[in-house]
Order: C-alpha cells, then structure tokens, then sequence
C-alpha cells in the first residue's frame, strides 16, 4: 500500500455535474486519495429492470481518475430499487412478528430469496465485467454492513438445510436445544422453523443458532460476489464493511478469513470521553480480526451521537479520533460521508464538506487533516505493541443477548468495554483475542463476562493458564457449553478448577454492593466458595458479608460483581504488573499508543484533556519535521514521534 487512505462514501447520483466539478476540487484541495463510490446506486445504475444507466458512473470514475483519486468500487446489493421489490415481493424481509416489510428506506432484502441472491450476484457481474479493469480501480467495496435480518419461508428452509448439516439428524438436534423442556421435542424437519415471534420466551439454543446461521448465510452471500468479481479483475482487493452492534448476525472473526481486508465502520455512541474510549475498543477490535491490518472504511466527521443528541466534534476532534484509528494500525481514515446530503433519511448526517460548505472550520480542518496524514505513512509497515489481549466472542454476545438470564443488566458489550477501558485508561497497548487462539504471546489474558465457551475454548484458555501468564476472567463466563446449556457442578463451569474456586449462586443486585477493600461493585454478586484460590477482597454486609468477592488463584485471578469504574481500574493495574506490564503513567485522557518496526518505535499521543502536558518522549515528530527530547503536546493535541531503539 503506497499510501494512507484518506477519502468516504461519494455520492454522485444525489448531485448535479456542476456539483461533481466542485467536488473534484475540493477533493484535490482536501488530499483525498480514495472515494468510495456507488454504495447506494442500484435504482441509479438499473432504473428499470436489465434496463442500465453509466454513463454517470463512467463520467464520475474518469473524472475521479482524471485528479488522481482511486476508487472503492461499491455494489450496490444492501437496497434494491422499488421495482424489485414489486417484481419479487417473496424476497422482501419479514419481521419476526410476521410482517412483511416494504422499500422504502434501505436493506429491504431477503438473504436467502433466490430472486434476491440472483439479482444481487446479476449486479456484481455487470459492474465487474465493466469497471474491473478501470485505471482508477483501487478495491471492491461489496454490499454494505452485512446484517438484515428475515424470517420468511425462505429463511426457514435455508435454515433447516444449515441444521441438518450441523446435527445430521433430529435426535442430535432435540438434545443441543434440550426440546423437551416445554415439549418442543421436533418429529420432522419441516416442524423447525426461524425463531419467529412465540408466546413466551424462546429457545435459547434454538435463537443461538439462528444468529450462526445467519452469520453463514450472508457470508455465502458476501462469497458468491467475491468470486465473481475476483475472476473479474484479479488482483483488485475485495473487502466489505463490518458494522458493529448487538443486531448484527455476523461473527466478524469468522468473515475476516473471507475478505482480502476488514474494513470497519465506526460511530461510537457517546460523545465524552467513552467516544475516545470506544474508538480505541473498535480499532483494537478491528485490528485483531484484521491480523494486524485493517482499514477505517466511515467515520463520521463531525456528529458524534449522544443520548438522542448529535453533537458536533469539538476543533481537533475528528483529527484525534481519526489518528486513533490511523496508530492502531487503521492504513487510512475515510468517512461516510464526503458531501453531506441534503435530503434523504440522513440529511444530517455530517460530511467531510458539510452543509456549510468548503467555507467552513469543518472543511478547514479536513484539510489540515489530508496533509499531515501522508506524513504517517512510514508508520503504517509498523506492528502496534500489547502485551495484554481481551477474548472477544460474538457467540458469547449472542447467547447473553435474549431473555431469561438472572439478570435484564446482562450486557456482554458492555463488559468487554468495561475490560477495555480500564486498559485505556491506564495506558495499556491491548489485542483482542479469539477464545480459541494461541495466547502465549501475552502477558495478561482478560475474559470479560465469557457466558459461551466450547471446550475447545476452554482448553485454550486452560492451556494459557498454565503457562503462567496473568489471567483475569470476570462474572458470568464459563457458564455455557457451545450448545449453550449451562456446565453443571458449579459456575464458572469451565474455568472452575484453573481459578480454584466454586460459584454456588448468583445474586444480581439491585444497586450497589460494598466490598472490604473499599471497593464498590454494582448489579451482581455471587456466592463464591474458595477451592484453593485465596479472596483478594471480599463481600461486605448482606447476604454475602465476608465471602469472597475477587479471588486469586497463583496466576489466575477472579472478579465475582461488576466493579465500579476505580476499583475497577485499581484490580487491573494490580494483575497487569503481576505481569510485569507498566501502565503508562499518564494522565487521565491523555493516550500513548506504541508501534515498532525494526529499530523504530513509533508513538502516538493524544491528548484528549484541556490542558497541555509535557511527556519525557523524544525523537522525531513525524508531522512538524523537528527532532527532541521531550514533547508539550496542546490541548486537545497530538504528537507522532519515531525514537530509534537500538
Ligand atoms: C453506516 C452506513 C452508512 C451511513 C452511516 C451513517 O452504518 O454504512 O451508509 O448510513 O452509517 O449513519
């Protein structure tokens, strides 16, 4: 890759010509080096069905061409146009409740409707067969945030056809689910069907796998344009853009084997610092299913979205939140999108131009923002630097996402984030893992809130244990086999022995519960018997006054409630020296993050704070050009330094 990607969703089909002309100007002014074009064009390229219309598309991608701007070429499959939908209302999404949704907004498909998949795959074929040796052709930019959900009939047999595969017959499927709680013993295949709205609460096993299937099922669907486009113009990377959120039917790691490069779209959902923290949680995450390298496919760049409000970055914002992703190994920082639109669903939505214009501090700033990015680019060969990895595991999401836990406050995203943030905040370069990966390499393994884990994960995670390194797993994990029934004898089922303990009950709790080192935890708390762990701290008052509440088992370490935000931060900077790994000693809201490469180490500091602070970090600032000794980096600044470490 020459260069960072700087760029976004272009739009074209919203715009005049006129416009288009601007637009390259603009662009050129701006350093955009890559458009993600067509993401939404399907009524634009095929008005009327087999009925095609390019010569915009053409027109564009030359005029892209023509100033030097590459393209992420988009088919355009998460919305048909409205004649589809009448032509094939069987491929139209149903509801769970059994309603048959309209076009009318977007993603408005079936998956598994062979009139869908057909048409989808029609699409892809033509544009490849078109554009695939287009000069300004940089990358495939398939479908858009694979995710949409049906239950229609189609769904059902496809469903049924996963299943077979999976349990081979009905017997081996009656005993995953456990059907003969309420009498859901199944006789016939035909008697399966998706977890359609029911009268009380579903079957948890049965809701697992419907998820996994879906993940399956769009993939098959992502794959078959893939290879069609592959063949097309072979060389031409194909990705598509993961999104991120409890709705989505994808396990990202998974689909990450599939694509030539993960792309992710990334809208934290708070607008205080939790946006910083979240933004370091996606790239991680991005990073680690990318195997170190991945792109930022949308950002947004301005609105950040908070509690029903949108509100505008600050100045210097969309430039951290940007470098935030770029220093966790992001080759790029592209947004959603580059003009905001001016009706449509999302007219305010920003953009890199936004409805101000180019006459604007926003736009000043996007810039700013394209001329220093190329200066990072030395950066980008660089491997970040964790010593530390959190398992992350979208089954385990999955399973907690339903009815019928001990508690409604079960929230596995929030747990894993809780993990995450307490690293940020002290400074800690951190992975995410697969539960069933090689772990060695890491000093510290943090396992937020595991609710799933298959005994293939168990022995991975067992195996880590023994070799010595820290291990800190939370409430809640280890509770569920892979079909996720619960592992009797004693929570946490499959990591009970490793941390020498025995969890009898649960108590989730209204409010808050004291511990006796001071320590509050809220929501949760379990009665916790030692089995050769010792209690690090223990419960104070209630039911629980004097039983253990965080135990330590040599390297292995157990959190039994939902620590509050400092006693959390206290009981991770206590297992991670254990291991021998420094925080950074920063202050709070000011980030570091590491990267090497042979003799060069790079550092990204952020300071997300008001005030300025001074760092004992020297080297060479990659962006002013200067070499020293230590660094004052400005409010709401920024440093790239590169320090040789022979
Ligand atoms: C993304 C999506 C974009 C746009 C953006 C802003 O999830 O891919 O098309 O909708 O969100 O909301």
């Amino acid at each position: 890759m020459p260069e960072l990607y700087y760029g976004g969703d272009y739009n074209p089909e919203q715009w005049s010509p006129e416009v288009w002309a601007e637009d390259m100007a603009l662009m050129r002014r701006a350093g955009v080096n890559l458009a993600t074009v067509g993401v939404f064009s399907w009524s634009s390229l095929e008005p009327e069905p087999g009925r095609y219309e390019f010569d915009w598309l053409d027109q564009v991608l030359d005029l892209l061409h023509g100033n030097g701007i590459r393209v992420n070429l988009a088919t355009p499959t998460a919305s048909p146009p409205p004649w589809f939908s009448l032509a094939h209302p069987d491929a139209l999404p149903v509801t769970a409740d059994g309603v048959r949704l309209l076009h009318g907004s977007r993603d408005t498909y079936c998956v598994c409707a062979p009139a869908y998949r057909e048409a989808a795959l029609g699409i892809a074929r033509t544009l490849g067969e078109r554009y695939g040796d287009h000069p300004a052709l940089a990358m495939w930019h398939v479908h858009n945030e694979y995710g949409s959900t049906c239950y229609c009939d189609h769904v059902a047999g496809s469903f049924r056809t996963w299943l077979q595969r999976k349990y081979g017959d009905l017997a081996a499927l009656n005993t995953a689910w456990l059907t003969a709680f309420w009498s859901q013993g199944y006789s016939a295949w035909e008697q399966v069907f998706p977890p359609r709205r029911t009268q009380y609460l579903p079957n948890p096993s049965q809701t697992l796998d419907f998820r996994r299937f879906l993940s399956d099922e769009l993939l098959d669907a992502f794959r078959e344009q893939r290879d069609v486009l592959r063949e097309l113009s072979p060389g031409i990377p194909i990705t598509t853009n993961f999104v991120f959120g409890g709705w989505v039917p994808v396990d990202h790691w998974r689909w990450s084997d599939e694509v030539d490069l993960v792309a992710i779209d990334h809208y934290p959902d708070s607008a205080g610092i939790e946006a910083e923290q979240q933004t370091a949680f996606g790239a991680d995450l991005a990073r680690a299913w990318g195997k170190g390298r991945w792109l930022l496919m949308e950002q947004a760049a301005s609105g950040l979205h908070d509690h029903g409000r949108v509100q505008a970055k600050e100045p210097g914002r969309m430039t951290r939140n940007s470098l935030s992703h770029v220093a966790r190994g992001s080759s790029g920082a592209l947004f959603f999108q580059w003009r905001a639109s001016r009706g449509g669903a999302e007219r305010f939505h920003s953009g890199m131009v936004p409805h101000a214009g180019a006459d604007s501090r926003a736009f000043e700033e996007i810039v700013e923002f394209g001329e220093l990015l190329p200066k990072l680019a030395e950066a980008d060969a660089a491997k970040v630097d964790a010593e530390v990895a959190i398992l992350w595991d979208a089954e385990s999401w999955w399973a907690t996402d339903g009815p019928g836990l001990p508690s409604s406050e079960i929230d596995y995203l929030a747990a894993v984030r809780a993990a995450h943030r307490q690293l940020w905040n002290l400074g800690v370069g951190t992975d995410f893992a697969h539960p069933t990966s090689d772990l060695s390499a890491y000093k510290v393994v943090i396992v937020p809130s595991l609710y799933l884990v298959s005994d293939e994960a168990a022995e991975a995670v067992n195996r880590y244990a023994e070799g010595g390194g820290q291990l800190l797993v939370t409430s809640l994990s280890g509770i569920a086999d892979a079909n996720a029934q619960i592992r009797l004898g004693g929570y946490p089922g499959a990591f009970r022995e490793l941390l020498g303990i025995r969890v009898e009950e649960f108590l989730p709790v209204g409010g808050t519960i004291e511990l006796n080192n001071g320590a509050v935890g809220e929501g949760w708390s379990e009665r916790v018997r030692l089995d050769g762990a010792e209690a690090v701290a223990r419960y104070q008052g209630g039911t629980l006054d004097g039983l253990p509440a965080i135990t330590r088992y040599r390297n292995a370490w157990y959190l039994s409630t939902w620590l509050r935000d400092p006693a959390y931060e206290s009981l991770v900077e206590q297992v991670v020296r254990a291991a021998g790994v420094e925080p950074s000693g920063l202050p709070r809201g000011v980030e570091v993050i590491t990267r090497t490469a042979g003799d060069s180490q790079y550092r990204f500091v952020l300071n997300h704070t008001t005030d300025e602070v001074s760092l004992p970090y020297g080297g060479l600032d990659l962006v002013r050009g200067e070499t020293a000794d230590k660094v004052s980096v400005a409010p709401g600044g920024w440093v790239v330094l590169r320090e040789s470490v022979r």
